[in-house]
């Protein structure tokens, strides 16, 4: 795989908000967090966690509290990517829980998302949600924090390419 090969993996993942019912093996997941678990993370602290969801009532309650995305239903896994605060908090202080472990999440997402999209899966990052109601319906510790929903299925449309930008400052070039 050349850079050209990686440019294109990159350029032709969309968010898909539409899933056909095709189920998703395990072993697909199992290569998805494998992609998660290898991004970086601040001292290699791995300040995240995922919560994997199949339960089609657990998946209501999570489509409601992210604002009615009823899409995400629809999506035969669900994986709620969160931020492990306490981890991070106890090497690096406020940083630590209030910005590392958060990248370390993050990190992990585009992670699978690429692969996701490498494997012909489709996914979408959902970021707007109900943060309280999430951790209520997961029973999640008050200290965890979910940064994102990933529904993860076989796509059941063909987005259109949005347009990108970038900005850069050559000001200390
Ligand atoms: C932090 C973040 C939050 C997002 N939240 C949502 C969301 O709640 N619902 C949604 O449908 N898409 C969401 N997206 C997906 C973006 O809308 C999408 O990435 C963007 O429109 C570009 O399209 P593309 O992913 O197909 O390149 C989110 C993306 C990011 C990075």
């Amino acid at each position: 795989m050349d850079v050209y090969d990686v440019l294109k993996l990159i350029k032709c993942r969309r968010s898909v908000r539409r899933f056909s019912s095709l189920d998703v093996e395990k072993h697909q997941i199992d290569l998805i967090l494998d992609a998660a678990k290898w991004a970086p993370s601040a001292g290699n602290l791995q300040a995240r966690d995922f919560i994997l969801i199949k339960d089609i009532k657990q998946k209501r309650k999570i489509a409601s509290a992210a604002l009615n995305q009823n899409f995400i239903i629809a999506a035969p896994v669900v994986i709620v990517a969160c931020a492990n605060r306490m981890k991070s908090s106890k090497r690096y202080g406020f940083r630590g829980e209030s910005l590392y472990c958060i990248q370390d999440t993050t990190a992990s997402i585009q992670n699978m998302l690429l692969t996701i999209h490498s494997m012909g899966l489709s996914s979408c990052w959902v970021g707007a949600f109900d943060e309280k109601q999430i951790k209520d319906i997961l029973k999640m510790p008050e200290d965890a924090c979910p940064i994102a929903i990933i529904p993860v299925g076989y796509s059941d449309e063909n987005p259109q390419t949005p347009t990108r930008s970038i900005e850069i400052h050559k000001e200390n070039w």
